[in-house]
């Protein structure tokens, strides 16, 4: 292994949300944080690389760097993903959700409805109720832990009023990587129904063995024209504290759309450090990604093993990609209240709460397993002995 994702790497004081809120988060600094999705591993050794390097000219004004740098954002998903994207399409963007809302502003009017499928990522929710849009839920099909798209919903929730819907591809916190069938399906109604659809495709990179993430716009030339694709470098290398993401918009009428509210907003510069993160990134982590996802994948086995085996009451089921566990306690207890406190004050680890993703999402908790091996192992542990001593 070229690559050391196994030895633990102490992230606290250094600023860092994950270790360092724990007061303002949880109310107690003794907690194990496996929430926000970030991972504990160092980046690629070429994007630390490229920052020191920059870092040596002392001059950090305005910069330039488009071209270079969405070449090798298209390279990128030409060879990962094998999705052909123009140069022309992509725009710079400080986050996929700051994107998300400027989509909202860019194809909606207030009182407009945008369709988000819950249990998900919450700033979808946040982001239509703060634009004074309608938020429609399309809730996922649960059976025995495994979620599906339910489309006979869909279609009956789309009315004349409906713009668009939000798609979390690969889906946060179900960990599944969807189907060719399952989008093909998905966006067709949507197209049918002059739905335009958001595929936040931040996960995209995060993929296990047997499953392959298809890019929305990837589907054909129709769908394409009714997609705004949203891709980033930040989970895939760890780079999220540098807040640069990319926007893909095939139809040239929805791009200036777009372009206009971005231009409004003035966000579209990026910033000099996550403009050479992101390049590098992209251009030089590959190899470091081709040993991240088997370490991830090993402990979305070991986790969910781990489960099956010592947490009585508590079910899982091994994520696709990400690497987000949803886990169901509803067989611990139907109260809210209590599991917060045996996760929190008994096993003090620090999980998601799974009533904050919406509709489905009570009784269940995220667990962040980006970490290494014996961090992962020791909350599993905590968990464990809450349960027994209850
Ligand atoms: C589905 C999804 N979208 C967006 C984000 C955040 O994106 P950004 O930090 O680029 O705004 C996350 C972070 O966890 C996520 O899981």
């Amino acid at each position: 292994m070229a690559f050391d994702f196994d030895t633990p790497i102490s992230r606290q004081n250094t600023g860092c949300c994950k270790w360092d809120d724990l007061q303002q988060v949880f109310g107690r600094t003794d907690v194990l944080p496996l929430w926000v999705a970030d991972m504990d591993f160092s980046a690629p050794p070429g994007v630390t690389a490229a920052l020191k390097a920059r870092l040596e000219h002392p001059v950090y004004g305005y910069h330039t760097r488009e071209k270079p740098l969405f070449e090798s954002v298209a390279n990128w998903e030409k060879k990962r993903h094998g999705w052909q994207v123009e140069l022309e399409w992509l725009m710079n963007a400080p986050g996929v959700v700051p994107s998300i809302s400027a989509a909202i502003l860019a194809f909606t009017e207030p009182g407009d409805e945008i369709i988000i499928q819950p249990p998900v990522y919450p700033p979808f929710s946040a982001c239509v109720k703060n634009n004074n849009r309608r938020l429609v839920e399309n809730p996922l099909i649960e059976d025995s832990g495994r979620y599906t798209p339910d489309l006979e919903d869909l279609k009956r929730k789309i009315t004349p009023r409906t713009k668009l819907l939000i798609l979390c591809s690969p889906h946060n916190p179900v960990g599944r990587v969807w189907t060719r069938d399952e989008l093909l399906t998905l966006n067709e109604i949507c197209l049918n129904h002059g739905v335009t659809v958001i595929s936040d495709e931040i996960h995209c990179d995060l993929a296990f063995s047997g499953h392959r993430h298809i890019p929305t716009a990837a589907l054909g030339e129709a769908i394409a024209r009714n997609t705004v694709a949203m891709i980033s470098p930040s989970k895939t290398f760890n780079i999220a504290g540098t807040y640069t993401s990319f926007v893909v918009i095939p139809d040239a009428g929805k791009r200036r759309k777009f372009a206009q509210t971005i231009e409004a907003l003035k966000i579209g510069a990026g910033n000099l450090f996550g403009i050479i993160a992101a390049e590098a990134a992209y251009r030089t982590g590959e190899a470091w990604l081709d040993e991240l996802l088997p370490y991830l994948e090993a402990n979305a086995g070991y986790l969910a093993e781990y489960v099956r085996q010592n947490l009585p009451g508590v079910k899982v089921v091994k994520p696709e990609g990400t690497y987000l566990a949803w886990l169901d306690f509803r067989g611990v207890s139907g109260d809210p209240a209590y599991l917060q406190e045996l996760l929190l004050n008994r096993a003090k680890v620090g999980l998601n709460d799974g009533a904050a993703y919406g509709h489905g999402g009570a009784g269940f908790a995220r667990l962040n397993f980006a970490c290494s091996r014996s961090l992962l192992q020791e909350g599993l542990v905590r968990i464990e002995q809450a349960l027994k001593n209850r």
